[in-house]
């Protein structure tokens, strides 16, 4: 986990996480980087940092390329701790390093560390020189928390963009076109539909503050550096950010006790499938809850199945619901069936919780027990 040259005066030197499986309730399959860059001018500058158990690879990263003490700078663009967690390790070494964040960024690192660093607050058109360098700083609150901001480097056309265009993917390449543009794709889309998505409105106010900016690398905060698919993903990112979805797609999402409800399932998808609507199918024992966010980003049509269990709907299901609500996808078709052998209130809980995500709904359909 060395650092890596990706410009003449550019460092990565984060770190990879190949054990992180769960995001706080996002299963990560392939683990995450917490990335960190040093740029080296007159003025020494670290963005970002890594979560506090990876301190020491930083540490060590950062003294491949120079001694830690020489930070001047340090920007933190989130608060969050696995880009926080190691700033006051190198502030031990670098002992004079400002710390450039924004009001938010400020509030919260204060609230988290109890410290008060040497801080240089900034908002969005502020600069900080380093010599040969301009950073502009750019907020963009929300995405993912309120104390969210960019930094573009004017000189290079690169974005520092934080989670924005970020991938949970852990890996010892550092650039898009070394995974290829699919996995780099899939990742972004994964991370997206995940964490991004209830911020579609800011999304979208990031893309006005970039409006007339070159870019000719993105370097989030996790995953792989985006240089050579930018325009692909920076197109995907417009329609999630817009809902934009696809009528011609169907995500049919189920809990079973006895089967019943999984052949509905089936017929639902069959029916479906016969008006030319292609319709992925996930039982929930098989698939986890942010599996299924990232399956149904594009689709126009939710269903959702479940058996009633004590008057209630399953509880993988009452998970997933409560999962998808707060992501907040918006613009879907929603519909809720299940099987029951009597009293069958699982059907009506799922419809009244898709009512409440505002999808536009179909009839329930809901049947008596029937052998599987
Ligand atoms: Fe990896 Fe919102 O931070």
């Amino acid at each position: 986990m060395a650092s890596r040259k990706i410009t003449e005066h550019i460092y990565w030197v984060g770190a990879c996480d190949f054990d992180i499986k769960e995001f706080h309730g996002y299963q990560t399959p392939y683990g995450t980087t917490y990335n960190a860059y040093l740029i080296i001018d007159e003025k020494i500058t670290l963005i970002d940092s890594v979560k506090s158990s990876f301190s020491k690879v930083l540490i060590d990263n950062i003294s491949e390329v120079i001694d830690p003490s020489k930070i001047d700078y340090i920007v933190s663009n989130h608060v969050e701790p696995d880009h926080s967690g190691s700033i006051a390790d190198v502030l031990k070494l670098a002992k004079n390093a400002k710390v450039y964040t924004c009001p938010n960024g400020e509030k919260g690192l204060k609230a988290y560390y109890h410290e008060n660093w040497n801080f240089e607050v900034v908002t969005t058109g502020d600069t900080l020189n380093t010599g040969k360098y301009t950073f502009e700083f750019i907020q963009t609150p929300m995405v993912h928390w309120p104390d969210n901001m960019m930094a573009y480097l004017k000189e290079e056309t690169m974005l520092f963009s934080n989670d924005a265009f970020g991938q949970h993917y852990a890996s010892e390449e550092r650039f898009d076109y070394e995974i290829g543009e699919k996995v780099t794709l899939e990742r972004a889309k994964d991370y997206y539909a995940n964490i991004v998505l209830p911020y579609g409105t800011q999304v979208k106010k990031i893309f006005t503050s970039l409006e007339g900016k070159d870019i000719s690398m993105i370097c989030p905060s996790h995953g792989v550096n985006i240089k050579e698919y930018i325009t692909p993903l920076l197109s995907k990112y417009a329609d999630w950010a817009d809902n934009k979805t696809n009528e011609n797609e169907a995500v049919i999402v189920y809990d079973t006790m006895w089967g019943a409800t999984e052949i509905m399932a089936k017929e639902i998808a069959e029916d479906f499938e016969s008006k030319g609507i292609n319709t992925k199918i996930f039982s929930l024992k098989k698939h986890h809850i942010s599996e299924v966010m990232y399956q149904l980003i594009e689709a126009k049509y939710i269903c959702v199945g479940s058996s009633t269990l004590n008057k209630q709907m399953l509880p993988n299901v009452a998970a997933f619901l409560t999962y998808m609500k707060g992501l907040e996808p918006k613009g879907r078709t929603g519909m809720a069936f299940g099987s029951y052998g009597w009293g069958g209130n699982s059907i009506k809980y799922v419809h009244e919780f898709l009512e409440s995500c505002k999808f536009e709904m179909l009839p329930s359909i809901k049947r008596v027990y029937m052998q599987p």
